[in-house]
């Protein structure tokens, strides 16, 4: 069988319904046509997959067949050529032993108590008794978590500068913007695209200093922070990152966990502040075992990434269907995480499935799987848990509007359209 049918939808719609509603589209496309279906999306058609079996496949199946780094090539000019999320092959996994061992074990451990004091400085700056979005107050804080625990940047002018550029590089659209190539005219450096990549240029030269100061300044060995520990690190060979490729490793981890874990934060105080059983005992008991139940739970229903992307290298048959080398194929976390047969009421917050109950890995996957699983997945995930447990320590918002707030595209990530709007 060749590539799964579309919905009986135009593919303007469809590519319209992506950008503006892509929830609805994926359910339609999954009741109407079933568990592999296709979709004409801005950038192309992609076979969509949304059974947790198949997903598995994908993920675990031969890295030289379903290829990651190709299909986030438009990020090159941001992330740089030697990013992980660009690399494919032995390369990409030579890459990824680096990167890994410094974002998990002890290690991450010890980084609780400064997430707990950037969450508690930020807290004290919330207005009283008036309105506000705490989206963008998430992302202050995970910025302000990453430039300190992963740049290992203390407070100071450089600190700051860095603060200012990528909150202008990462503003609502400026991402999209940089993943359309026919945008791409610098003219000057007075087209929008110009002043971004001039952006780009000016972080990488305080990067490059901050670096350069690193390595003269004689205590790398003592510091905790990812790119001290980046620094030391050599593969194989013996081989130390190169500055150039640790200034793109940076970026990369600022790029792939600052705004998923500032969406993932902000669904999680719009859906707990609609339960009212979950927010009471958390309120009452901010570390005890409600904790990660409404994580998991929030992780679930409304997954910072809906989808992944691979492109087949070679003809390969998914889910029964023929597929030609070129193919995009999206593993679907949304859709497979929405399972009727995997989950009771799956379209509800019910944080209560997971009290005491670990999630099932084949239909819990946020974080996604296999060779490409999130690196920084055990960094996320405490960041989850401290910055909602130290918000409540110190304040009890409330949802600010009585109607549930809906998913909106903001870059790559479906955040809450009105920002989940909350009042202290
Ligand atoms: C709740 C927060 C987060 C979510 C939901 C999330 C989700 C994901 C997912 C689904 C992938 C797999 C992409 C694929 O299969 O193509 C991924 C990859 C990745 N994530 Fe995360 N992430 C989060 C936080 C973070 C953080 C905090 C960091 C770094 C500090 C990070 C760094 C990365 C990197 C570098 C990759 C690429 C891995 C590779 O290609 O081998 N993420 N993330």
């Amino acid at each position: 069988m060749a590539a799964p049918p579309a919905p009986a939808l135009s593919p303007g719609r469809q590519k319209a319904g992506w950008i503006l509603r892509p929830e609805a589209l994926m359910l339609r496309a999954r009741a109407e046509v079933g568990p592999a279906f296709t979709l004409e999306l801005p950038i192309g058609p992609a076979v969509f997959l949304a059974d947790p079996v198949t997903i598995r496949e994908v993920f675990t199946g031969d890295p030289e067949v379903f290829r990651a780094g190709e299909g986030n090539a438009p990020l090159e000019p941001v992330l740089g050529p030697a990013s992980l999320l660009l690399l494919d092959g032995p390369e990409h996994l030579r890459r990824r032993r680096l990167l890994l061992p410094p974002l998990h074990g002890e290690r991450l451990a010890g980084q609780r108590a400064a997430m707990e004091r950037i969450t508690a400085a930020d807290v004290a700056s919330w207005p009283r008794d008036v309105p506000f979005a705490l989206e963008p107050r998430m992302r202050q804080i995970t910025l302000g978590i990453i430039l300190r625990l992963v740049f290992g940047l203390a407070e100071g002018p450089r600190h700051d500068e860095l603060r200012g550029r990528f909150a202008q590089l990462l503003p609502r659209g400026a991402g999209n913007l940089a993943l359309v190539p026919a945008l791409r005219r610098e003219l000057g450096g007075r087209s929008p695209w110009g002043r971004f990549m001039a952006n780009v240029r000016a972080i990488d030269g305080v990067l490059l200093a901050e670096i350069a100061e690193r390595r003269g300044a004689g205590d790398l060995e003592e510091r905790t922070d990812v790119l001290s520990l980046l620094m030391t690190a050599t593969d194989e060979d013996g081989r130390p990152l190169e500055d150039r490729e640790l200034r793109d490793e940076l970026m990369t981890l600022l790029l792939a966990g600052h705004e998923t874990t500032a969406t993932a934060l902000a669904w999680t105080f719009e859906l707990l502040f609609r339960h009212e059983e979950a927010y009471a005992a958390l309120r009452a008991d901010p570390g005890g075992p409600w904790l990660d139940a409404v994580c998991s739970e929030a992780l679930r229903l409304r997954p910072p990434l809906p989808v992944v992307v691979r492109r087949l290298a070679t003809r390969t048959t998914v889910a029964g269907h023929d597929l030609p080398a070129g193919t995009r194929v999206a593993p679907c976390i949304f859709l497979a995480q929405r399972d009727p047969v995997a989950h009771r009421t799956p379209h509800a917050f019910r944080p209560e499935r997971y009290l005491g109950v670990a999630p099932q890995p084949l239909t819990w996957l946020p974080f996604g799987g296999g060779t490409r699983r999130c690196v920084g997945a055990a960094f996320a995930q405490l960041e989850h848990r401290t910055v909602l447990r130290t918000v409540l320590e110190h304040v009890a918002p409330r949802a600010a509007d009585p109607r549930p707030d809906r998913p909106a595209r903001r870059t790559i990530v479906l955040s809450p359209a009105r920002g989940a709007r909350a009042v202290v």
